[in-house]
């Protein structure tokens, strides 16, 4: 058995104390779930292990041999693989390509084909999957490249694998295949780190649970001797979770109603309404059209043919999103590090840049309510930041999704399309996110809501549209389903 343990380990950043005084132990041969809020130093913690930063001070041990890694490659040498939530892996080569990237096997100065898909092979044998190594990444599904991302890492026959938010971009079916793979893993004697906001998850996949909060560690548990109260208990200290209430109200009048919408091999002939008030999901399996549709009613994406109404009136057929904006729609899209942030800005540019041009004269050039409106999402979204000015990537994930969704909160829509917006985020924000739809709902904001989490969407929703291979397959209430039942639904299967 091999034992990973550090020694008051801090990690200071420039006014963020991100790591304070972690003492804390991991075994082999066992899942060990790191958790804590948004921003409480689990991914610092995992890149001082990965030599992708350096501790401020303390230490840390493999089997009592103390480690200090300078770089990711010293780490790796050492026998430390991370795999992280961003997708590392080049779409257009091949599956082996990816996993020897940069160390393909040779002979003499030619590439031995041969050689790396023999070894890629047994590489996902060991983990217990058929994929073919002379793939192309594109073609594969979400979870086969997480578990490609995951064979990369153990091609370096690591000792220790971390791995930071796995599942976050995976639907639930994929998430039972990617532990199969992690089952398999730990009957190999490997320290196994894993990270997830996904709470549900912790019981059917860790050993121990290692919680930090601010910075600290909280403790660390067998997770066979706490229930799910315990640990948010540890994370949170208290929580309030809050069902929706009563008086959060779908109204009768139609806001936007959506006729026989159809961009080929995406969705096909796509129709509902949408009403005043109104929090209607959609559930459906990754690769369901979801996204795509969201992004052809935001003026984002063309369609090839149907209609698009808003509010009685027929949108443009070349709309764009400042077209769309304009008739009162607002979209977070899925992917925050592409499409909803920008990086290097700061967090003050990022949270107003949805809301330019909102007034003729000139939002941008009004300072002063810029800082109001930013100042207020970081306060009503609980944003963990230490300055305004700070660029956007110095925030940790959960919180990077947050300044997403404040964004466009600051542009007052009337119709709020939101695409996965909970994802990387803490149980409590998500409960903030949760409490603004209803209370945007309370104000007459009517909401499409995309999750491939279905109890968030039977928690939140008023109605639940189901979406299979770019079609409409169903709708539900929420009242009426439980998630089992929803998820046979999203997969095309009847339910009794
Ligand atoms: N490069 C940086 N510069 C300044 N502060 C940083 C930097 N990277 C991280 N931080 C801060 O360190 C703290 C811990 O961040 P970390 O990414 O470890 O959180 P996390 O627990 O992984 O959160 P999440 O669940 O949101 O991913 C956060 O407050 C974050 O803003
Ligand atoms: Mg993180």
């Amino acid at each position: 058995m091999s034992v990973l343990r550090t020694e008051k380990i801090v990690k200071q950043y420039p006014g963020c104390l991100a790591l304070n005084n972690v003492t804390v132990s991991f075994e082999s041969g066992k899942v060990n779930a790191l958790l804590g809020k948004n921003g409480s130093g689990k991914t610092t913690l995992v890149k001082c292990f990965s030599g992708a930063i350096q501790p401020t001070s303390g230490s840390f041990y493999l089997d009592d041999e103390k480690l200090h890694f300078h770089s990711t490659a010293e780490a790796n040498a050492r026998g430390f693989a991370t795999v992280y939530q961003e997708m590392s892996l080049i779409p257009s080569l091949s599956v082996a390509e990816n996993i020897f990237l940069g160390r393909m096997p040779k002979k003499g100065k030619i590439i031995d084909w041969k050689k790396a898909n023999e070894e890629a092979e047994a590489l996902l044998n060991k983990m217990g999957v058929k994929i073919n190594p002379k793939e192309i990444v594109s073609r594969l599904s979400m979870w086969q490249c997480q578990v490609i991302e995951i064979t990369k890492a153990m091609s370096y026959n690591p000792k220790v694998l971390m791995l930071d938010e796995p599942t976050s971009s995976l639907a639930s079916n994929e998430v039972e295949s990617l532990f199969n793979v992690i089952r398999e893993l730990k009957k190999q004697d490997i320290i196994i780190l894993y990270i997830s906001h996904k709470l549900h998850e912790v019981p059917q996949i860790t050993d121990t649970i290692t919680v930090l909060r601010d910075g600290y560690c909280v403790g660390k548990v067998n997770t066979k001797d706490v229930n799910h109260a315990d640990i948010l208990k540890m994370m949170f200290g208290e929580t309030k979770q809050r069902n929706r209430p009563d008086d959060v109200e779908a109204q009768d009048e139609t806001v936007m109603e959506i006729k026989n919408l159809t961009r080929k091999n995406k969705f096909s002939n796509i129709n509902f309404k949408l009403h005043k008030g109104e929090i209607l999901g959609i559930a459906g399996m990754l690769g369901a059209g979801r996204t795509e549709l969201l992004k052809s009613i935001f003026g984002a994406d063309p369609y090839d043919s149907g209609e698009i109404h808003v509010g009685g009136q027929k949108a443009p057929r070349r709309a764009s999103p400042i077209s769309m904006k304009k008739l009162g729609l607002g979209l977070t899209p899925e992917n925050r590090k592409e499409e909803g942030l920008i990086l290097i800005h700061s967090i003050l540019d990022n949270l107003c840049y949805a809301s330019m041009n909102r007034t003729s004269n000139g939002w941008l050039e009004n300072r002063q309510k810029r800082k109001s409106a930013a100042n207020k999402q970081v306060q009503e979204l609980d944003i963990k930041i230490t300055d305004m000015a700070s660029p956007a990537n110095s925030l940790s994930g959960g919180n990077q999704q947050k300044v997403v969704v404040g964004n466009w909160l600051n542009t007052q829509p009337e119709i709020m399309l939101y695409d996965e917006p909970t994802r990387g985020i803490d149980v409590n924000a998500k409960q903030q996110i949760f409490e603004i739809m209803w209370e945007q709902s309370k104000r007459g904001i009517s909401i499409i809501f995309v999750s491939s989490e279905l109890e968030e969407l039977l928690e939140v929703c008023h109605r639940i549209l189901i979406m299979k291979e770019g079609r409409l397959i169903g709708e539900v209430r929420p009242e009426d389903v439980d998630t089992n039942q929803l998820y046979a639904l999203s997969m095309g299967d009847e339910i009794a």
